[in-house]
């Protein structure tokens, strides 16, 4: 098995063939000037079953691009099988039609990856597992959790016992695997959207956390808003450490600053995003289940 590590993942690509103890092959890339991608690999994929790495966050389309020229490209020179490890996918919230006339931009995303010649797609912490079972294309998708691993990492921070919370019902998946490691107790908050404002609204719900360390557990943080409306929530009902986790770190814009203003300690997120706030690796995650599936 080879591994090849997209432009976007390159460094947890990487780790993932170091944990699988097999061969990174070398990937060219650049952007010409008027933005488009291009791609080379270096190295053989011939009769090879190979894990193509590469996450969709910002600039989404064009990492989805070079993701697809990837796929094809191992595809045309003869890969055995194809697995994609794509640890944040793109468009993933969008897993249904919420108005009419909208474009399904989960669906259109999965057949195009599926379209390239991909056998597997591993995604991590999709925005709602649920979704999943709408697929009706060939290609098998995994959906992995780094939550254990995040609540682990918090844990030997000294966190155990804390409070697992999930902004809304979403989030329920999250924080009861987050319990499992931290015992502490978990719940969540009421959440509604308005779908056309992207504006929100959060009660909290039979939650005593007065005097309690909280964990707001979320798939993604993007502007910040869910979560900065979370932790200002438990500061006013008396919680006393409060920690922003999430799998996907988008933090866009201000993100960063509202949540800390709201009063959260610090913002913990994976390398399924890349960045400051990337202190746990999914590379173990993605190589035990490759193990498993029998890579
Ligand atoms: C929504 O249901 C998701 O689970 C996240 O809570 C949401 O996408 C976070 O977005 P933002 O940071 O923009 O509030």
């Amino acid at each position: 098995m080879k591994v090849i590590p997209g432009p976007a993942s390159a460094e947890l690509g990487r780790k993932i063939a170091i944990e699988l103890g097999v061969e990174a092959l070398t990937v060219h890339h650049k952007l010409f000037p008027d933005g488009e991608s291009y791609i080379r690999l270096d190295g053989s994929v011939k009769g090879e079953k190979v894990l193509i790495v590469q996450t969709t966050s910002h600039p989404q389309d064009t990492r989805l691009i070079q993701l697809l020229q990837l796929t094809a490209t191992a595809k045309d020179y003869g890969a055995e099988k194809i697995t994609c490890c794509v640890p944040y996918l793109a468009y993933s919230r969008q897993d249904k039609r919420f108005l009419e006339g909208e474009a399904e931009s989960l669906k259109i995303v999965l057949k195009l990856i599926e379209s390239t010649g991909v056998d597997d797609l591993i995604v991590i912490d999709i925005h709602n597992e649920e979704s999943l079972k709408r697929w009706e294309g060939v290609m098998q998708i995994w959906n992995l959790s780094a939550t254990p691993i995040i609540a682990d990492h918090l844990k030997k921070m000294g966190l155990y016992g804390a409070y697992s919370l999930g902004p809304d019902k979403g989030a329920i998946r999250l924080v009861k695997m987050a319990d499992n490691v931290l015992k502490g107790g978990y719940g969540f908050f009421e959440k509604e959207r308005d779908r056309i404002t992207g504006g929100i609204q959060m009660t909290i719900k039979e939650v005593d956390v007065g005097g309690r360390d909280v964990i707001v557990f979320d798939d993604i943080i993007s502007s910040g808003g869910t979560m900065a409306k979370a932790v200002s929530l438990l500061r006013s009902h008396g919680a006393r450490r409060i920690v922003a986790a999430c799998t996907h770190g988008l933090l866009t814009g201000d993100a960063e600053r509202l949540i800390t203003n709201a009063g959260a300690e610090f913002i913990i997120a994976t390398d399924s995003v890349p960045s400051k706030f990337s202190s746990v690796s999914v590379a173990p995650i993605v190589a035990q289940h490759l193990r498993k599936i029998g890579y």
